[in-house]
């Protein structure tokens, strides 16, 4: 039969929240160092897996820097392209060991230290103030994750006198000479440690350990200022870890974070290349979790009498395969078209898990398992850029709306076996939708995002949209390129990129084999 997507514009979801396009940076590989600011000396050499046009160590021109020193191409493209909304900092694993007394004051006075999550050092030239200044240049909204590891709970109270306090006080007068500025650095979003459940972490603990200790740090966080939002560290949204810190901590907290990531390398080690449907029907699992991670949240709530919603921060996402970005090379994955269509199906989860989802975090945001990768002198667009784009774009302003969708599905193994049991066979199609009403002329619009995620099925779908006329035209942005393994590169930088065009709309739409589209459809 063929496949029917049916769209509800009148039953919303959610609205989406703009910090489903949140970024990452941690001190790790050439994110911050090569990324944010220029390569140093001293961080050269990078060992970056996609083929770099400066083998020897170049100095980033003036002339490509702000006059704060930042990467402008860097900072151009995530303000101006992506319209990165948020970026968490300073890690990621980074963060159990770091003291960002190191980070501050003057830069030539400041420590260096052997850096335990990746190996190698710390130079500390960016620290708290840096990333202020970057995020008041770049218009984001800081997102600072506390030391749970190594860190004390006084490190994290002067922590927050130093960024928000506006009183007398010493760290509060610290930051005024250190900046030049009386202004507070004025976050609001602090994350309660990062991965403490891993065994990689510095400072791991149990899920009980945790939730005590976060308990008090959130109290004691709150009386230096009682108008943070706090994000409790969670695991992947569906583990024992995730049910007990939020019976613990749910009444104390804003949000629970997950972490995951897709695109898994070779089932067999011995092969170089991924497996397509490993990487691209793996967002699922995502899907899976956010929607166990809910019925916890409400339980925890439940029992605790907590009446305001509680929502979920993805604050690490993304497509990774562990055999290709690894600690030698900087976590720079060489993305192919097959991962492009990963990222628009994780873009498409966050969409229809509106109504919990308030956070989505890319891991990360330049070089370390990024869309973005930089030489010295320039930069170029990896496939997974695309996706986020085309979802920044024209899926950000809007209501997420329901969906009915009928798909063939994939016959091989995919997702972890216990997440197919639950939900079934993935399908082919995956799709989400977004209403859009323009603030100035009140004209209405649906987005509808499809990702053709066959290998080689086209598919013929007819699209309803309920209650609704639909106008003559259609605008149509394609993500399609012939070969799955296709990647952009230097010298390459258009391999693949976006198609654009306005054509007649008759009630069904082509989806190409490994395509994802998105539809902009006006309403009468
Ligand atoms: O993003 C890379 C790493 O992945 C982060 O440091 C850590 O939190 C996660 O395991």
């Amino acid at each position: 039969s063929t496949p029917a997507l049916d769209i509800f514009p009148s039953a919303p979801i959610a609205p989406v929240s703009p910090y489903i396009f949140a970024g990452f940076l941690e001190h790790l590989g050439r994110c911050i160092y090569g990324g944010i600011l220029p390569a140093s000396r001293t961080s050269f050499p990078h060992t970056p897996r996609a083929p770099c046009p400066d083998t020897q160590y170049t100095e980033t021109p003036s002339a490509l820097l702000t006059p704060e020193g930042f990467r402008a191409d860097v900072l151009e493209v995530l303000r101006d392209e992506l319209h990165v909304p948020m970026v968490r900092w300073p890690g990621g694993n980074y963060v159990s060991s770091y003291n960002w007394k190191d980070g501050v004051g003057p830069k030539e006075a400041r420590i260096r230290r052997p850096e335990l999550a990746w190996g190698g050092e710390e130079s500390n030239q960016f620290g708290t103030d840096e990333f202020i200044a970057w995020c008041r240049v770049a218009k984001i909204e800081p997102y600072v994750v506390f030391n749970m590891g190594t860190g004390t709970l006084q490190d994290a109270l002067h922590w927050i006198e130093y960024c928000n306090g506006t009183g007398d006080t010493y760290y509060a007068n610290l930051r005024r000479q250190n900046t030049g500025r009386d202004e507070p650095h004025n976050v609001k979003y602090w994350g309660l440690g990062n991965e403490v459940w891993g065994e990689w972490q510095v400072g791991q603990q149990t899920a009980s350990a945790y939730a005590t200790k976060a308990r008090q740090w959130a109290h004691a966080i709150r009386l230096v200022d009682p108008t943070v939002i706090l994000i409790g560290c969670g695991e992947t949204g569906v583990n024992h870890w995730d049910g007990i810190v939020l019976d613990e901590l749910v009444d104390k907290v804003e949000m629970h974070s997950i972490h995951l990531y897709t695109g898994f390398g070779p089932r067999d080690r011995s092969q170089t290349e991924r497996e397509y449907g490993r990487g691209v029907y793996g967002p699922d699992a995502a899907e899976y979790s956010i929607e166990v991670c809910k019925g916890l949240i409400n339980k925890a709530r439940f029992a605790r009498n907590v009446s305001k919603p509680i929502t979920i921060a993805f604050d690490e996402y993304g497509v990774w395969d562990e055999t290709a970005g690894t600690p030698q090379n900087g976590l720079e994955q060489f993305y192919n078209f097959a991962d492009a269509l990963a990222m628009a199906s994780w873009l498409n989860v966050f969409i229809r898990q509106a109504d919990v989802v308030d956070i989505a975090c890319i891991a990360q945001s330049v070089n370390v398992i990024s869309p973005l990768i930089t030489s010295p002198t320039g930069l170029f667009r990896q496939t997974i850029y695309w996706p986020l784009y085309l979802f920044s774009r024209y899926m950000r302003d809007g209501t997420a709306v329901k969906l009915s969708l009928d798909s063939p599905t994939f016959a091989g193994e995919t997702l972890p076996q216990w997440i197919s049991t639950v939900k079934g066979q993935p399908k082919d199609l995956d799709a989400s939708a977004v209403l859009h009403v323009d603030a100035g002329t009140g004209a209405r619009s649906l987005r509808v995002a499809v990702v053709n995620r066959s290998e080689h099925e086209t598919y013929e779908v007819s699209i309803r949209v309920a209650f609704e006329r639909i106008g003559a035209e259609v605008e149509v942005h394609e993500l399609w390129h012939q070969d799955v393994r296709a990647r952009n590169g230097w010298g390459k930088e258009d391999e693949v990129s976006v198609k654009t065009r306005t054509t007649k709309w008759d009630g069904q739409w082509t989806f190409r084999e490994h395509s994802f589209t998105l539809l902009v459809l006006s309403l009468q």
